[in-house]
């Protein structure tokens, strides 16, 4: 496993395995890898003959009051659990790298960037999609793997690959979660025990929600409802959003009987989470 940390490293890479006519898959993280990580690797592995993860903690997606500093980084065991599942190339650049001196150059996906989490950290998904565009143009990758737990940020990046004609697919994988029922996160590591178990209700308000629908709810606002029900069971948390949306545009739906995404966010303590599901077409 080559690790690289420069972008001609990883260029020079990424054409050596072209030339062996590789198909490359992309994996996107920020490092503090877990499983939910590893399943993007693994899809990538079984979907294509090479595949580079890249591990940057991105300045640019965090606001001014968020965690970049704290941010945890654990580059060598990324890179033992990476080599164990026999990735290709590992990018791991500083932020010179990706960002030099008086790099200006940003991309936004006007609208939808405003909408879930872009409500309440103003500039993330513009950090977010100039990144990805970065990676993209650097790895020119055949597929690029992302998680459907950051379901807003598959949105803009959905949108950003269409608009700006990426050559790629971008494939998205389920959510994995701990045995208890919550979503993976690098965050999760932040949380006390007592927030651990507060922040169990995220996944228990969702379930509420797909369990009103099994029953034969459709209408948004009772749902919804039924949602912030179970969140205030733990009068802790910070409710940021919960929200049933159009999976593609993030707009708001009346109703999920063309599909929906339920989505919340919430701090537990200082630690800011999110989770969503996907309701299919009914
Ligand atoms: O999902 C993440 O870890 C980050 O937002 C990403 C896509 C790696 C961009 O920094």
């Amino acid at each position: 496993m080559l690790i690289a940390k420069t972008i001609a490293e990883v260029r020079a890479a990424v054409a050596k395995l072209r030339g062996d006519k590789k198909c490359i898959g992309l994996v996107p993280t920020m490092g503090a890898l877990h499983e939910g990580h590893l399943s993007l690797v693994r899809a990538a592995k079984a979907h294509c003959s090479a595949v580079v993860v890249t591990i940057f903690v991105n300045p640019t997606q965090f606001g001014p009051k968020e965690d970049f500093a704290k941010y945890p980084r654990t580059l060598d065991a990324d890179c033992a659990l990476l080599e164990k599942e026999a990735v290709d190339v590992v990018f791991g650049p500083d932020a010179a790298e990706i960002y030099p001196p008086g790099a200006s150059a940003v991309v936004e996906v006007a609208g939808i960037s405003d909408r879930l989490d872009g409500v309440s950290r103003p500039g993330h998904f513009v950090g977010v999609a100039t990144v990805v565009a970065k990676l993209f143009n650097i790895v020119q990758p055949d597929h690029a793997f992302f998680g459907q737990k950051d379901a807003a940020q598959v949105a803009v990046l959905r949108r950003m690959v269409r608009d700006l004609h990426f050559n790629l697919e971008l494939i998205v994988c389920p959510i994995v979660r701990e045995p208890d029922g919550v979503a993976m996160s690098s965050r999760n590591r932040y949380l006390s025990a007592d927030e651990r178990q507060q922040a169990l209700v995220l996944h228990r308000a969702l379930r509420r929600v797909e369990a009103e629908i099994a029953a034969g709810v459709v209408e948004s606002q009772p749902l919804i409802d039924a949602g912030f029900a179970v969140l205030a069971d733990e009068p802790e948390i910070r409710v940021d959003y919960f929200s049933i949306v159009d999976p593609n545009t993030l707009e708001d739906v009346p109703d999920v009987t063309a599909g929906a995404l339920v989505a919340v966010a919430a701090a537990v303590g200082l630690t800011r989470l999110i989770d969503n599901v996907l309701i299919p077409p009914r």
